[in-house]
């Protein structure tokens, strides 16, 4: 590390060494970011684990087949878990990032710097679960930030973990002492306890946010992918809250770990305009065989044609996609990974039924496309709290009482929403609100200037 020339590098130039936690959703917004950056002159060394680095490139999306800006480069550290492990599973995976790359982070770092001591790294750029990354950039006298890619909201909500403990609202696990509606600061609208984003989690899980916090402390900047306009009282509840979203620097998603089926966008040529209904559940979810059945039977029901994304299952999760025999599926197109922006995009899209990631929520809103809500697991409650109750952009969909949506739900819903003018309209009137935020004078866009001003 000491043969850099300084840490400030010669030229003014700062070099951001990022690295993002390794899911989809992580790695998406960051190489966002990472274009934004590049577009400002900066330069970024983008860490990937071995086996994304891989997977993307055998997707046809990864490092080895872009030929974007020469200012990003590639390196990749092992994540310490053999190919075949199941990184769905996140207790492994962390366990073996944190046990495995701390250690060859500051190798990494000298090996970059001796091969450019003019341009040293300069900030290290971490996402969620990746603050050891900072505490390694720290100890190194490498200023950091942090990029949170789920909504301020939900850093919001684990920042405010302590007060909620104190109020015992919480216990000191995570869990809500009672149902009931908090507000996570004065100003804020009322949510439910039950849509906290560790609520449904494991201890151990919980245990892990409150200690990710910490080490997060570290981080000088707390970028947030979202904007004034979207989460306006979260963003007043600290000044350390940047909003710079939503990062859609380019309309493709570089790095997809599957392979995008570009027949998808011929397909919706064929369509009428706002008839069809795009399903997908974003990267990690999984539908359990009796919910895929009914789903499955549920399209079926709907009087529209329909876009479905089914996963397959070679990221070793059990995702489980046995059809129904009465399934027809006439009426739509299954595919196993689309490109997701393009596709809300396009003229032919009336609906998304959505996981509520927070990246699906973005992208969606940009488009100006209505939602059914259907969330999976943590931060998406949080989302589909926003979409329903807070926007009005979209609906939700009830489970029976055997916790299934059942096939008529998503044909009712479907139905309401699409007659209702009132979300729709209000749809439009987001995504105009929400891309402006990213234009030239934008005050995303003028955080964004500020943060590299910072770097520089
Ligand atoms: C995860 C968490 O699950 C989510 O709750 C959190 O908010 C972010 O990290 P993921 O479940 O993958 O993300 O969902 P999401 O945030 O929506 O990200 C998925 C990304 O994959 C999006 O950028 C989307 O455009 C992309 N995608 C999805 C495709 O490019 N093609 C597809 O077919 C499906």
């Amino acid at each position: 590390f000491l043969s850099c020339k300084s840490t400030f590098n010669q030229m003014g130039v700062p070099h951001f060494l990022v690295i993002p936690y390794p899911v989809q959703g992580h790695v998406n917004p960051l190489m966002q970011l990472c274009e934004a950056l590049a577009k400002h002159g900066c330069k970024i060394t983008f860490v990937h684990t071995e086996f994304n680095h891989k997977r993307a490139n055998s997707a046809g999306a990864g490092p080895d087949n872009l030929k974007g800006s020469s200012r990003i480069k590639f390196v990749t550290l092992p994540d310490g878990l053999d190919p075949e492990d199941d990184r769905s599973d996140f207790n492994k995976v962390i366990s073996s990032i944190k046990g495995n790359m701390p250690a060859m982070l500051p190798k990494l770092i000298a090996d970059i710097n001796a091969l450019d001591v003019d341009n040293c790294i300069t900030c290290i750029v971490g996402t969620m679960n990746m603050g050891w990354a900072l505490e390694v950039g720290n100890k190194l006298g490498i200023k950091g930030a942090l990029l949170w890619t789920a909504s301020a909201t939900s850093l919001a909500a684990c920042y405010c973990i302590p007060s909620l403990i104190h109020d015992g609202i919480i216990d000191p696990d995570g869990i809500p002492t009672k149902n009931q509606k908090i507000q996570l600061s004065p100003k804020m609208p009322m949510m439910d306890t039950a849509d906290l984003p560790w609520a449904g989690l494991s201890k151990t899980l919980f245990s892990c946010i409150v200690q990710e916090m910490k080490t997060l402390e570290l981080g000088e900047w707390w970028l947030c992918n979202s904007t004034c306009d979207l989460e306006p009282q979260t963003l007043a509840i600290s000044p350390r809250f940047i909003p710079i979203g939503p990062l859609m620097e380019s309309d493709t998603n570089k790095n997809s770990f599957w392979q995008e089926d570009t027949t998808s966008l011929e397909w919706l040529d064929q369509q009428p305009p706002k008839s069809v209904v795009y399903v997908s559940f974003g990267s990690l979810a999984i539908v359990e065989p009796n919910q895929f059945k009914e789903l499955a039977l549920g399209l079926d029901l709907i009087d529209k044609p329909f876009l479905w994304v089914v996963r397959p299952s070679n990221d070793n999760n059990k995702a489980n996609s046995t059809y129904p025999d009465e399934f027809h599926g006439s009426k739509g197109k299954i595919v196993n990974w689309v490109p997701q922006r393009k596709i809300l995009n396009h003229p032919a899209i009336a609906c998304f039924i959505s996981h509520c990631g927070w990246n699906s929520t973005l992208e969606c809103v940009c488009s100006g496309v209505p939602f059914l809500c259907w969330p999976f697991f943590s931060d998406q409650f949080v989302n589909r709290w926003y979409i329903c109750d807070v926007w009005k952009v979209g609906l939700k969909l009830d489970k029976d009482e055997n916790g299934l949506i059942l096939k008529g739900e998503i044909r009712k819903k479907v139905d309401q929403l699409l007659g209702n003018e009132e979300i729709k309209a209000r749809s439009l009137k987001l995504k105009e609100l929400t891309v402006n935020s990213s234009a030239k004078s934008g005050r995303s866009s003028m955080n964004l200037e500020k943060f590299i001003n910072w770097a520089k």
